[in-house]
């Protein structure tokens, strides 16, 4: 990145790689502006955090915490579309999956329709910013090229949707000076990923802050991993 960013927004900071992602960028001199769902936790008491509560599957909510980001500041360097939800028991097949539970929208709505709702309330002040990076942190699990899985279809399709949200804003956004990225942060040992998990938040933090504060690729690669390695789509 050619200038230091000033400062961040970022989704879904409560817990797991959110919160370990804020504290990643606080040992940078960024403000960071953290979207708390449901508990401020003791970050929020640092001079370079404002917490904002923020559910991005409420339209109206996502109004209000782009309002009050506006209230503290005219631009901002980046956001980082962060919040995710997976309801489903990997462990269930077709046959006895309820498609009524409300999953498949509930999963929808935070995981795909949230980032893009996000941006395009957020996006007056990321013009205003001297980076103009977005980074939606989707999942391998929306890679439609690499799938192996045979079941986890609210998560996994709604990452794709949200996959496809990135290429279109990079389309659209890219002759404006954004870039616009979906990154895979690895299997990480939060209440999303359990115990089993390959990497701590902080080293999953610490790997994709990397990505977010680094160049961004030059050959076009939009999907990535958390190493920086390009994802089929
Ligand atoms: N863990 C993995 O192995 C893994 C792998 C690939 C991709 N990812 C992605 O990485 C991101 C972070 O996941 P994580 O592992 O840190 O999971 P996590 O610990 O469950 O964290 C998800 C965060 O999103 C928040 N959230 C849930 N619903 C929300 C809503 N409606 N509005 C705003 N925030 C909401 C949660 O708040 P509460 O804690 O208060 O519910 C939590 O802070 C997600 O997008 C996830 O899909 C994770």
């Amino acid at each position: 990145m050619k200038q230091q960013p000033r400062a961040l927004f970022i989704t879904g900071a409560d817990g797991g790689l959110g919160f370990a992602l804020v504290e990643e960028f606080l040992r940078y001199d960024i403000h960071v502006f953290a979207g708390f769902y449901r508990s401020e936790t003791g970050i929020s008491d640092h001079r370079r955090v404002t917490p904002v509560d923020l559910d991005v599957s409420k339209p109206d909510s996502i109004r209000s915490a782009a309002t009050a980001v506006a209230r503290e500041t005219e631009s901002l360097d980046i956001l980082v579309n962060n919040a995710g939800v997976h309801l489903e028991d990997k462990r269930v097949p077709l046959e006895e999956l309820d498609l009524a539970d409300g999953h498949l929208e509930r999963s929808m709505a935070v995981n795909a329709f949230g980032p893009l709702r996000v941006i395009q309330a957020f996006l007056p002040l990321l013009e205003n910013g001297r980076s103009r990076r977005i980074v939606n942190i989707t999942s391998e699990a929306g890679s439609i090229g690499a799938c192996r899985r045979d079941r986890e279809f609210a998560y996994s399709m709604s990452k794709s949707a949200a996959n496809m949200a990135t290429r279109l804003l990079n389309n659209y956004l890219g002759p404006r000076g954004f870039g616009v990225l979906a990154v895979h942060p690895g299997w990480i040992r939060s209440g999303m990923g359990g115990p089993e998990a390959d990497l701590s938040p902080a080293e999953a933090a610490a790997r994709v802050a990397g990505i977010i504060l680094g160049p961004f690729p030059e050959d076009g690669t939009i999907y990535l991993d958390q190493n920086g390695n390009s994802l089929p789509w």
